[in-house]
């Protein structure tokens, strides 16, 4: 093709991208019968970090908020106000600075318990949802159930929800029932479910999958799991940073939440607890603060949440949560989920088209949020990521924590990316044109 031929071939497929996008945006507008009110460059404004230049002077695409998201400056700026102002330890001394810290401790508890449509005393501070499905593993399972008793669980887990339970059936002998997913659609196998829960004390189901991308129908599987007595544990991780939790109104006796995938810091999470099944849960980590009086004859114990928080409370990352929830706040999660959902269900149609590209998981089913796993059947993972990056586009690869479900899927890794509320349609429409430059060129 000569100069003028090529500038031609260039300018209509420009055209062609920018219609299409004009069109998907029309599409968005007309099948919610309004514009969305999403002010994404406002939103993109608040997070520094994405006007990041990287080291080749790319600049950064941040595509890989199911492993953590960015943090608005609000966040930043309530830790670093802590840290500069009113450093010192909650609970323990009676000096400005500590009243200080620990007022803004507890505050920062009501705000994040109401965001999650509960008390404070329904609330137990972890390190993120890792040590909240533990502190449920170690606090509840080990105080409450016996040898044989039946823990179900998905192949879809995070290893966060699949370990503890091994442990706990090496421990006590517990059995760990796993419940299938539907190869073909990604789902889970609700009628292996339905078999699975014969006789089961606890159901352990995460909502949305970290690589699928799928929300569970988590409402049918509350339902189903309390029909036969079992309690249930959902892992929030992926769920609450594009859907509003409600505890209160869930259901669930358990829900384990990550700050750092919703704008909050890294550190930082919490269990969510019914509060008939706080009182059937014992200590988990002992020492200081969860004490109510140690001698050398023994030790009793706080009661309620305070049982489970040990040691010097997360103060700067418990300040930085409660900014991010007051934050997150101002949007209608509902608009959220559909600026994800457009940004994934679009993304994945398009890489479809590029040869060689196989997507996991059903990115255009309304209930599926942003994370989209694919694989190029002859350029390594790991590869195809180094050539992204080279790109400025940040993805994640590897088995994302949930090896079983790689397993299932019949391969040891995916590429994932993965959007959030400040990702654009800009971005995801030049990430697709680098990743087909990419495959065209080293496939
Ligand atoms: C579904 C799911 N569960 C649990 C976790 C662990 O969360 P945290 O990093 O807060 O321990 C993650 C993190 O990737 C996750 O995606």
């Amino acid at each position: 093709m000569d100069k003028h031929g090529h500038f031609t071939a260039t300018f209509l497929n420009c055209l062609d991208n920018i219609s299409h996008l004009l069109i998907l945006r029309c599409l968005i507008a007309d099948s919610r019968g309004q514009v969305m009110s999403l002010d994404i460059e406002a939103i993109r404004a608040d997070f520094p970090i994405l006007d990041r230049v990287l080291p080749n002077g790319k600049k950064l695409v941040y595509f890989d908020n199911a492993a953590t998201s960015q943090k608005p400056q609000v966040v930043i700026d309530a830790m670093s106000r802590y840290y500069e102002e009113y450093n010192s330890n909650a609970h323990r001394a009676n000096h400005t600075l500590a009243d200080e810290a620990t007022t803004a401790l507890e505050e920062a508890r009501s705000k994040i318990s109401r965001y999650f449509g509960t008390t404070p005393e329904n609330m137990i501070y972890t390190s993120g949802a890792t040590e909240a499905i533990n502190l449920v593993a170690y606090g509840w399972a080990r105080y409450n159930l016996q040898r044989d008793d039946v823990v179900v669980v998905t192949e879809m887990e995070h290893h966060a929800d699949i370990v503890p339970w091994q442990e706990l059936n090496k421990e006590k002998g517990i059995e760990v029932r796993y419940v299938p997913i539907n190869s073909k659609t990604f789902t889970l196998d609700m009628e292996a479910f339905e078999v699975a829960l014969e006789d089961a004390k606890l159901v352990c189901v995460v909502h949305t999958s970290n690589v699928l991308g799928i929300r569970n129908p988590v409402e049918e599987i509350i339902e189903k799991s309390q029909a036969v007595g079992a309690r249930v544990l959902l892992d929030c991780a992926q769920g609450a940073p594009h859907e509003r939790i409600f505890f209160d109104n869930m259901g669930a006796d358990f829900v384990a939440i990550s700050a750092h995938k919703m704008a909050g810091p890294t550190g930082i999470g919490c269990i969510l607890v019914k509060s008939d099944a706080m009182a059937e849960m014992g200590p988990f980590m002992t020492g200081g603060s969860m004490i109510r009086r140690v001698s050398t004859k023994g030790t009793t114990f706080q009661e309620g949440h305070a049982m489970f928080e040990t040691g010097t409370p997360r103060i700067a990352e418990a300040i930085g949560w409660g900014a991010a929830v007051e934050w997150l706040s101002q949007f209608d999660m509902k608009e959220v989920h559909a600026h994800i959902h457009d940004i994934s269900s679009w993304t994945a149609d398009q890489m479809l088209e590029i040869p060689g590209i196989r997507v996991f998981g059903d990115p255009n089913h309304p209930n599926s949020s942003g994370a989209v796993s694919f694989l190029h059947d002859s350029i390594q993972s790991q590869d195809l990521a180094i050539l992204l990056d080279e790109g400025g586009f940040a993805v994640r690869t590897g088995h994302h924590c949930a090896q079983p479900l790689m397993d299932a899927l019949g391969v040891p890794s995916t590429n994932r990316a993965s959007f959030w509320i400040y990702n654009t349609l800009d971005e995801a429409q030049a990430f697709v044109e680098h990743l087909r430059y990419v495959c065209e060129r080293f496939a």
